[in-house]
Protein backbone atom coordinates (compact mmCIF):
# COMPACT_ATOMS: atom_id res chain seq x y z
CA UNK A 1 0.00 0.00 0.00
CA UNK A 2 3.05 2.50 0.77
CA UNK A 3 4.46 1.17 -3.00
CA UNK A 4 2.62 3.79 -5.89
CA UNK A 5 3.11 3.13 -9.00
CA UNK A 6 -0.35 5.62 -10.41
CA UNK A 7 -1.34 9.24 -9.94
CA UNK A 8 -4.60 7.49 -7.43
CA UNK A 9 -1.91 5.37 -5.35
CA UNK A 10 -1.87 1.67 -6.81
CA UNK A 11 -0.78 -0.24 -9.96
CA UNK A 12 -3.33 -0.64 -12.14
CA UNK A 13 -4.95 -3.94 -13.82
CA UNK A 14 -5.94 -4.29 -17.42
CA UNK A 15 -9.95 -4.43 -17.67
CA UNK A 16 -11.38 -7.78 -18.05
CA UNK A 17 -15.18 -8.81 -17.92
CA UNK A 18 -17.52 -9.02 -14.75
CA UNK A 19 -19.97 -11.70 -13.84
CA UNK A 20 -23.88 -10.54 -13.10
CA UNK A 21 -24.63 -11.49 -9.48
CA UNK A 22 -27.39 -13.07 -10.98
CA UNK A 23 -25.13 -15.60 -13.32
CA UNK A 24 -23.38 -16.59 -9.89
CA UNK A 25 -26.36 -16.96 -7.98
CA UNK A 26 -27.96 -19.12 -10.81
CA UNK A 27 -24.53 -21.38 -10.30
CA UNK A 28 -24.74 -21.75 -6.55
CA UNK A 29 -28.60 -22.88 -7.21
CA UNK A 30 -27.05 -25.57 -9.83
CA UNK A 31 -24.71 -26.55 -7.44
CA UNK A 32 -26.92 -27.08 -4.92
CA UNK A 33 -29.22 -28.85 -6.49
CA UNK A 34 -26.45 -31.22 -7.91
CA UNK A 35 -25.11 -31.97 -4.38
CA UNK A 36 -28.45 -33.19 -3.33
CA UNK A 37 -28.49 -35.76 -6.28
CA UNK A 38 -31.92 -34.37 -7.93
CA UNK A 39 -29.88 -33.17 -11.07
CA UNK A 40 -29.35 -35.57 -13.80
CA UNK A 41 -26.52 -35.31 -16.03
CA UNK A 42 -28.23 -32.66 -18.41
CA UNK A 43 -28.06 -30.15 -15.46
CA UNK A 44 -24.73 -31.33 -14.74
CA UNK A 45 -22.90 -30.38 -18.18
CA UNK A 46 -25.34 -26.90 -18.11
CA UNK A 47 -23.55 -26.10 -14.70
CA UNK A 48 -20.34 -27.21 -15.97
CA UNK A 49 -20.83 -25.06 -19.23
CA UNK A 50 -22.14 -21.70 -17.50
CA UNK A 51 -19.38 -22.05 -14.99
CA UNK A 52 -16.87 -21.98 -17.71
CA UNK A 53 -18.24 -19.29 -19.52
CA UNK A 54 -18.10 -17.12 -16.62
CA UNK A 55 -15.22 -18.19 -14.63
CA UNK A 56 -11.85 -18.84 -16.41
CA UNK A 57 -9.25 -20.52 -14.11
CA UNK A 58 -7.36 -23.58 -13.73
CA UNK A 59 -8.30 -25.91 -11.37
CA UNK A 60 -11.54 -26.50 -9.24
CA UNK A 61 -11.01 -26.17 -5.19
CA UNK A 62 -13.34 -27.94 -3.23
CA UNK A 63 -16.97 -26.31 -2.82
CA UNK A 64 -18.54 -25.00 0.45
CA UNK A 65 -21.89 -25.47 1.50
CA UNK A 66 -23.26 -22.04 1.42
CA UNK A 67 -26.75 -20.72 1.91
CA UNK A 68 -28.10 -17.51 0.96
CA UNK A 69 -27.06 -14.98 3.87
CA UNK A 70 -30.18 -13.60 6.08
CA UNK A 71 -28.10 -10.95 7.41
CA UNK A 72 -29.00 -7.66 6.47
CA UNK A 73 -26.95 -5.83 4.19
CA UNK A 74 -24.92 -8.79 3.11
CA UNK A 75 -26.23 -8.90 -0.54
CA UNK A 76 -25.92 -5.89 -2.75
CA UNK A 77 -27.41 -5.80 -6.47
CA UNK A 78 -24.18 -4.77 -8.12
CA UNK A 79 -22.38 -7.01 -10.93
CA UNK A 80 -20.00 -9.54 -8.80
CA UNK A 81 -16.25 -8.96 -9.85
CA UNK A 82 -15.07 -12.09 -11.86
CA UNK A 83 -13.49 -14.55 -10.37
CA UNK A 84 -9.98 -13.95 -12.73
CA UNK A 85 -10.01 -10.19 -10.75
CA UNK A 86 -10.82 -11.51 -7.44
CA UNK A 87 -7.66 -13.98 -7.48
CA UNK A 88 -5.54 -12.36 -9.38
CA UNK A 89 -5.05 -8.26 -8.13
CA UNK A 90 -4.37 -8.97 -4.21
CA UNK A 91 -2.69 -7.13 -1.49
CA UNK A 92 -0.69 -9.97 0.64
CA UNK A 93 2.60 -8.37 1.34
CA UNK A 94 3.56 -12.15 2.64
CA UNK A 95 3.80 -12.96 -0.67
CA UNK A 96 4.96 -9.73 -2.15
CA UNK A 97 3.69 -6.10 -2.68
CA UNK A 98 3.22 -6.02 -6.37
CA UNK A 99 -0.88 -7.21 -7.19
CA UNK A 100 0.40 -10.19 -9.24
CA UNK A 101 2.56 -11.70 -6.91
CA UNK A 102 0.48 -12.87 -4.16
CA UNK A 103 -0.86 -15.16 -7.24
CA UNK A 104 2.45 -16.23 -8.90
CA UNK A 105 3.36 -17.01 -5.51
CA UNK A 106 1.03 -18.02 -2.51
CA UNK A 107 1.74 -21.59 -3.56
CA UNK A 108 3.53 -22.38 -1.12
CA UNK A 109 1.44 -21.41 1.64
CA UNK A 110 0.32 -24.65 3.32
CA UNK A 111 -3.32 -24.79 4.49
CA UNK A 112 -3.34 -27.92 6.35
CA UNK A 113 -2.91 -28.82 8.83
CA UNK A 114 -4.78 -25.68 10.11
CA UNK A 115 -5.45 -24.23 13.56
CA UNK A 116 -6.80 -20.66 14.82
CA UNK A 117 -5.95 -20.11 18.67
CA UNK A 118 -8.38 -18.15 20.46
CA UNK A 119 -6.85 -16.27 23.76
CA UNK A 120 -6.84 -13.87 26.53
CA UNK A 121 -10.06 -11.99 28.12
CA UNK A 122 -12.60 -15.00 28.03
CA UNK A 123 -14.08 -18.08 29.79
CA UNK A 124 -13.09 -20.51 26.84
CA UNK A 125 -10.00 -20.21 25.21
CA UNK A 126 -8.92 -23.04 22.84
CA UNK A 127 -6.98 -24.24 19.38
CA UNK A 128 -9.91 -24.43 17.12
CA UNK A 129 -8.49 -26.55 13.76
CA UNK A 130 -10.19 -25.34 10.68
CA UNK A 131 -12.14 -28.60 10.35
CA UNK A 132 -13.70 -27.44 13.77
CA UNK A 133 -14.22 -23.53 13.08
CA UNK A 134 -16.29 -25.05 9.58
CA UNK A 135 -18.31 -27.02 11.42
CA UNK A 136 -19.10 -24.08 14.15
CA UNK A 137 -22.20 -22.86 12.20
CA UNK A 138 -23.56 -22.98 8.76
CA UNK A 139 -21.75 -21.35 6.60
CA UNK A 140 -23.27 -18.25 4.28
CA UNK A 141 -22.95 -16.89 1.02
CA UNK A 142 -22.21 -13.17 1.50
CA UNK A 143 -21.58 -10.79 -1.53
CA UNK A 144 -19.87 -7.77 0.12
CA UNK A 145 -17.88 -4.50 -1.60
CA UNK A 146 -14.71 -4.42 -0.65
CA UNK A 147 -12.75 -1.04 -1.19
CA UNK A 148 -9.20 -0.64 -1.09
CA UNK A 149 -7.34 2.64 1.12
CA UNK A 150 -5.36 2.80 -2.59
CA UNK A 151 -8.94 3.60 -4.35
CA UNK A 152 -9.92 0.57 -6.31
CA UNK A 153 -13.09 -1.92 -5.24
CA UNK A 154 -14.54 -5.06 -5.62
CA UNK A 155 -17.30 -6.51 -5.58
CA UNK A 156 -16.76 -10.25 -3.80
CA UNK A 157 -18.88 -13.43 -2.96
CA UNK A 158 -18.04 -14.79 0.37
CA UNK A 159 -18.63 -17.88 2.21
CA UNK A 160 -18.41 -17.75 5.93
CA UNK A 161 -20.33 -16.79 8.90
CA UNK A 162 -20.29 -13.76 11.51
CA UNK A 163 -17.45 -13.74 13.97
CA UNK A 164 -19.88 -13.35 16.48
CA UNK A 165 -20.89 -16.77 15.93
CA UNK A 166 -17.50 -17.66 17.40
CA UNK A 167 -17.24 -14.92 19.71
CA UNK A 168 -19.83 -16.32 21.65
CA UNK A 169 -18.44 -19.60 22.33
CA UNK A 170 -15.76 -18.54 23.98
CA UNK A 171 -17.47 -16.21 26.50
CA UNK A 172 -15.84 -12.94 26.70
CA UNK A 173 -15.22 -11.46 29.73
CA UNK A 174 -16.49 -8.02 30.66
CA UNK A 175 -13.04 -6.83 30.54
CA UNK A 176 -12.67 -7.51 27.03
CA UNK A 177 -12.76 -4.39 25.00
CA UNK A 178 -11.02 -5.29 21.95
CA UNK A 179 -10.20 -7.96 19.58
CA UNK A 180 -6.80 -8.87 17.62
CA UNK A 181 -6.31 -10.73 14.64
CA UNK A 182 -3.11 -12.53 14.34
CA UNK A 183 -2.16 -14.30 10.73
CA UNK A 184 0.70 -16.34 9.95
CA UNK A 185 3.89 -15.78 9.41
CA UNK A 186 6.15 -18.13 8.15
CA UNK A 187 9.55 -17.41 6.54
CA UNK A 188 9.19 -21.03 4.98
CA UNK A 189 6.43 -20.95 3.12
CA UNK A 190 5.92 -16.96 3.30
CA UNK A 191 8.34 -15.31 1.18
CA UNK A 192 7.93 -12.05 2.15
CA UNK A 193 8.25 -12.44 5.92
CA UNK A 194 11.39 -12.10 5.67
CA UNK A 195 11.33 -8.54 3.98
CA UNK A 196 11.23 -5.27 5.81
CA UNK A 197 8.08 -3.82 4.04
CA UNK A 198 6.01 -4.56 7.63
CA UNK A 199 6.48 -5.86 11.22
CA UNK A 200 5.37 -9.43 10.90
CA UNK A 201 2.99 -10.99 11.38
CA UNK A 202 0.58 -8.93 9.88
CA UNK A 203 -1.74 -8.31 13.28
CA UNK A 204 -5.37 -6.39 12.84
CA UNK A 205 -7.74 -5.34 15.74
CA UNK A 206 -11.34 -4.18 15.94
CA UNK A 207 -13.40 -2.93 18.93
CA UNK A 208 -15.32 -5.42 20.68
CA UNK A 209 -18.80 -3.70 19.33
CA UNK A 210 -17.34 -3.81 15.65
CA UNK A 211 -16.30 -7.82 15.77
CA UNK A 212 -19.54 -8.42 17.58
CA UNK A 213 -21.67 -7.26 14.22
CA UNK A 214 -23.10 -9.25 11.84
CA UNK A 215 -21.34 -7.56 8.93
CA UNK A 216 -18.00 -8.76 10.69
CA UNK A 217 -16.91 -11.90 8.63
CA UNK A 218 -15.40 -15.35 9.01
CA UNK A 219 -14.14 -16.35 5.93
CA UNK A 220 -13.67 -19.57 4.46
CA UNK A 221 -14.71 -19.21 0.59
CA UNK A 222 -15.40 -16.78 -2.15
CA UNK A 223 -17.40 -18.13 -5.55
CA UNK A 224 -18.98 -21.16 -3.64
CA UNK A 225 -15.36 -22.85 -3.13
CA UNK A 226 -12.50 -22.84 -0.43
CA UNK A 227 -10.70 -19.57 -0.40
CA UNK A 228 -7.43 -19.82 -2.87
CA UNK A 229 -4.39 -19.09 -1.40
CA UNK A 230 -3.83 -15.78 -2.39
CA UNK A 231 -7.34 -14.43 -0.76
CA UNK A 232 -6.27 -15.17 2.20
CA UNK A 233 -6.68 -19.46 2.84
CA UNK A 234 -7.80 -21.28 4.67
CA UNK A 235 -9.60 -18.64 7.16
CA UNK A 236 -9.57 -14.94 7.05
CA UNK A 237 -11.61 -12.11 8.37
CA UNK A 238 -13.75 -10.19 6.66
CA UNK A 239 -15.19 -5.89 7.52
CA UNK A 240 -16.78 -5.05 4.60
CA UNK A 241 -17.61 -1.42 6.23
CA UNK A 242 -13.39 -0.45 6.61
CA UNK A 243 -10.79 -0.51 4.16
CA UNK A 244 -9.38 -3.98 2.30
CA UNK A 245 -6.05 -3.87 5.27
CA UNK A 246 -8.66 -4.27 8.06
CA UNK A 247 -9.55 -7.97 6.47
CA UNK A 248 -7.00 -10.31 7.52
CA UNK A 249 -5.95 -12.82 5.94
CA UNK A 250 -4.66 -16.41 6.80
CA UNK A 251 -5.46 -16.10 10.45
CA UNK A 252 -4.02 -18.00 13.10
CA UNK A 253 -4.84 -15.96 16.47
CA UNK A 254 -7.35 -14.71 17.70
CA UNK A 255 -6.92 -12.56 20.78
CA UNK A 256 -9.71 -10.57 23.47
CA UNK A 257 -7.83 -7.91 25.00
CA UNK A 258 -8.48 -5.12 27.11
CA UNK A 259 -6.28 -2.29 25.22
CA UNK A 260 -6.31 -1.20 21.84
CA UNK A 261 -4.36 -3.66 19.65
CA UNK A 262 -0.96 -2.36 17.53
CA UNK A 263 -1.49 -2.99 14.03
CA UNK A 264 0.32 -3.88 11.24
CA UNK A 265 -0.04 -0.97 9.12
CA UNK A 266 -0.58 1.77 12.09
CA UNK A 267 2.59 0.38 13.59
CA UNK A 268 4.28 1.44 9.73
CA UNK A 269 2.91 4.77 8.73
CA UNK A 270 0.35 5.89 11.99
CA UNK A 271 -0.48 9.33 10.06
CA UNK A 272 -1.70 7.47 7.23
CA UNK A 273 -3.30 4.39 8.63
CA UNK A 274 -5.72 4.49 11.33
CA UNK A 275 -6.73 1.75 13.71
CA UNK A 276 -10.36 2.55 12.60
CA UNK A 277 -9.97 2.55 9.51
CA UNK A 278 -13.95 3.20 8.30
CA UNK A 279 -14.03 3.84 4.52
CA UNK A 280 -15.09 7.56 4.51
CA UNK A 281 -15.53 9.59 1.25
CA UNK A 282 -14.68 12.56 3.60
CA UNK A 283 -11.72 11.89 5.13
CA UNK A 284 -8.81 11.82 2.61
CA UNK A 285 -5.41 9.88 3.31
CA UNK A 286 -3.02 12.61 3.29
CA UNK A 287 -1.78 11.68 -0.14
CA UNK A 288 -4.76 11.41 -1.92
CA UNK A 289 -8.58 11.77 -1.94
CA UNK A 290 -11.12 9.05 -0.36
CA UNK A 291 -14.09 10.55 -2.36
CA UNK A 292 -14.11 7.91 -5.22
CA UNK A 293 -13.25 4.20 -6.20
CA UNK A 294 -12.62 2.68 -9.55
CA UNK A 295 -14.12 -0.66 -9.97
CA UNK A 296 -11.72 -3.70 -10.66
CA UNK A 297 -13.13 -5.09 -13.76
CA UNK A 298 -14.73 -1.98 -14.86
CA UNK A 299 -13.45 -0.57 -18.35
CA UNK A 300 -9.51 -0.55 -16.90
CA UNK A 301 -8.17 3.04 -16.69
CA UNK A 302 -10.63 4.90 -18.61
CA UNK A 303 -13.71 3.71 -16.92
CA UNK A 304 -15.41 6.52 -14.73
CA UNK A 305 -14.63 6.63 -11.40
CA UNK A 306 -17.20 5.74 -8.92
CA UNK A 307 -18.67 7.80 -5.60
CA UNK A 308 -17.12 6.04 -2.82
CA UNK A 309 -19.88 5.75 0.15
CA UNK A 310 -19.97 6.62 4.21
CA UNK A 311 -18.64 3.26 5.86
CA UNK A 312 -18.75 1.83 2.13
CA UNK A 313 -22.61 1.46 1.64
CA UNK A 314 -23.29 -0.06 4.90
CA UNK A 315 -23.68 3.01 6.57
CA UNK A 316 -27.68 1.70 7.82
CA UNK A 317 -26.28 -1.02 9.20
CA UNK A 318 -22.70 0.25 11.22
CA UNK A 319 -23.53 3.87 11.75
CA UNK A 320 -24.61 3.59 14.95
CA UNK A 321 -21.45 1.94 16.19
CA UNK A 322 -19.36 5.68 15.25
CA UNK A 323 -22.30 7.83 17.21
CA UNK A 324 -20.87 10.64 18.08
CA UNK A 325 -17.08 10.18 17.69
CA UNK A 326 -15.26 12.88 15.30
CA UNK A 327 -13.96 10.09 12.45
CA UNK A 328 -11.46 12.63 11.74
CA UNK A 329 -9.56 12.23 14.21
CA UNK A 330 -10.21 8.51 14.76
CA UNK A 331 -9.78 8.04 10.79
N1 LIG B 1 -3.69 -9.88 5.20
C1 LIG B 1 -2.39 -10.24 5.29
N2 LIG B 1 -2.05 -11.24 6.12
N3 LIG B 1 -1.42 -9.61 4.57
C2 LIG B 1 -1.72 -8.57 3.72
O1 LIG B 1 -0.81 -8.00 3.08
N4 LIG B 1 -3.48 -7.12 2.80
C3 LIG B 1 -4.75 -6.46 3.11
C4 LIG B 1 -5.86 -7.46 3.42
N5 LIG B 1 -5.38 -8.53 4.27
C5 LIG B 1 -3.07 -8.15 3.61
C6 LIG B 1 -4.04 -8.87 4.37
C7 LIG B 1 -5.20 -5.53 2.08
S1 LIG B 1 -4.30 -4.09 1.90
C8 LIG B 1 -6.31 -5.76 1.31
S2 LIG B 1 -6.91 -4.57 0.26
C9 LIG B 1 -7.02 -7.05 1.37
O2 LIG B 1 -6.35 -8.00 2.21
C10 LIG B 1 -7.12 -7.63 -0.01
O3 LIG B 1 -7.88 -8.82 -0.01
P1 LIG B 1 -8.10 -9.60 -1.40
O4 LIG B 1 -6.76 -9.75 -2.06
O5 LIG B 1 -8.74 -10.90 -1.06
O6 LIG B 1 -8.99 -8.72 -2.21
Amino acid sequence: MLIKTASDGFNHSASSDITPQRVYAGRRDLMKLMATGVAGAAMASMAARNARAQVTRAGKLAALPGVKSGVAGALTMEPVTAYKDITSYNNFYEFGTDKADPAENAHTLKTSPWSVDVEGLIKKPARYTLEDLLKLSPQEDRIYRLRCVEGWSMVIPWVGYSLSELIRRVEPLGSAKYVEFVTQADPKTMPFVTSHVLDWPYVEGLRMDEALHPLALLTFGLYGEVLPNQDGAPVRIVVPWKYGFKSGKSLVKIRFTDRQPATAWNKAAANEYGFYSNVNPNVDHPRWSQATERRIGEGGLFAKRRKTLMFNGYEAQVGQLYAGMDLKKYF
